[in-house]
């Protein structure tokens, strides 16, 4: 699917059927939420994930906000608490996110949550959004619909300027309502604001009955991301293997014999779709060292490198 003609969709019934139909076969559809325009994918599909993060232009895998129709689909994939049951029955549906424990066996890709151990959930109020949801009937993984950089988009026109010919469909409902990303609220822990939105600290405190702390300017967003401890396996890693060495588990990439193949074709998005997967797997061998192909620092390759050198990384 490189390069594929960016279609505009219709926000009535139609117009969502196929927006659906689209994202069940893996297609990366935008839509309109209250906050901004989202660069929706199936999250339960490695690939289709994998191609938010090249469409995108994204130079690393920031984890990835799940929109869900319903508290029932929510509570699915995360460990639901008190504190959540709060801020959902005063906010949601809106424009607020929550980071709660990733339930076991969750149905996600891994990719989604960057292999942290929390996910940010939300469900949106816009009315587009909502129908998208119930029609596609799963968890859609959204971050903001621009390339890596740009500024967040609030109209199907905006989402074009930077995302035309590298996704397959932008539903079209007009102007956003709140036009900045929702508020997300860390409740994995000690109730935290991790990013200021559309629902402020003090209505978040109120809302709780205590006071939200607020993350200090030094530990960004994106630092959950960047924590080099999330990434690294049990096993060592050896980067930039052209030879194995016994005992070692084979991570390859291209033409290559190995024990699993992040991509036989060189493929940059099938080897991100594969990566947290397979590092898992070749882990759960035992083997002591995990070694990599190199990998080409293009494309997708850049965020695959930033992650396997943080798995590499001295501990
Ligand atoms: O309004 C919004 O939130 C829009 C619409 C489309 O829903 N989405 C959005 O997504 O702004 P994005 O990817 O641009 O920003 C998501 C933020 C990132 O900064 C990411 O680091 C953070 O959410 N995030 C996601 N999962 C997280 C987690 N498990 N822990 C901490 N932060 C997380
Ligand atoms: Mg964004």
């Amino acid at each position: 699917m490189a390069n594929p003609t960016t279609q505009t969709l219709t926000a009535d019934a139609a117009g969502l059927d196929q927006a659906a139909a689209l994202l069940r076969q893996g297609a990366l559809v935008a839509f309109p939420t209250e906050t901004v325009y989202g660069l929706g994918a199936d999250a339960c599909n490695d690939h289709a994930v994998a191609r938010i993060y090249e469409a995108k232009g994204r130079p690393s895998f920031n984890p990835l906000i799940v929109h869900l129709a319903d508290l029932d689909a929510v509570k699915q994939l995360v460990v639901w608490n008190d504190a959540a049951e709060a801020v959902a029955r005063a906010w949601w549906p809106g424009p607020l996110t929550l980071v709660l424990p990733l339930r076991d066996g969750a149905q996600v890709s891994k990719l989604v949550t960057a292999g942290l151990d929390t996910l940010a959930v939300r469900i949106p109020q816009a009315p587009v959004a909502r129908a998208l949801l119930r029609a596609f009937g799963g968890p859609v993984a959204a971050p903001s619909a621009n390339r890596s950089g740009q500024i967040s988009p609030t109209r199907a026109a905006h989402v074009l300027q930077g995302l035309s010919g590298r996704i397959e469909a932008v539903v079209d409902g007009g102007a956003c309502h709140v036009g900045l990303e929702s508020t997300i609220l860390g409740l994995a822990g000690k109730p935290t604001l991790l990013r200021p939105g559309g629902i402020t600290l003090e209505q978040l405190s109120e809302t709780l009955g205590a006071p939200v702390a607020e993350r200090r300017d030094t530990e960004t967003i994106s630092a959950p991301g960047q924590i080099r401890s999330h990434y690294a396996p049990r096993a060592q890693v050896r980067l930039n293997a052209t030879d194995w060495n016994d005992g070692e588990a084979r991570l390859g990439f291209g033409d290559v014999a190995c024990d699993l193949n992040l991509s036989a074709t060189g493929d940059l998005t099938e080897a991100a779709a594969n990566l947290f997967e397979f590092l898992h797997s070749l882990d759960a061998t035992g083997a002591e060292t995990i070694a990599v192909s190199p990998i080409p620092h293009v494309g997708l390759g850049v965020a695959i490198n930033d992650r396997l050198s943080r798995a590499a990384a001295e501990r």
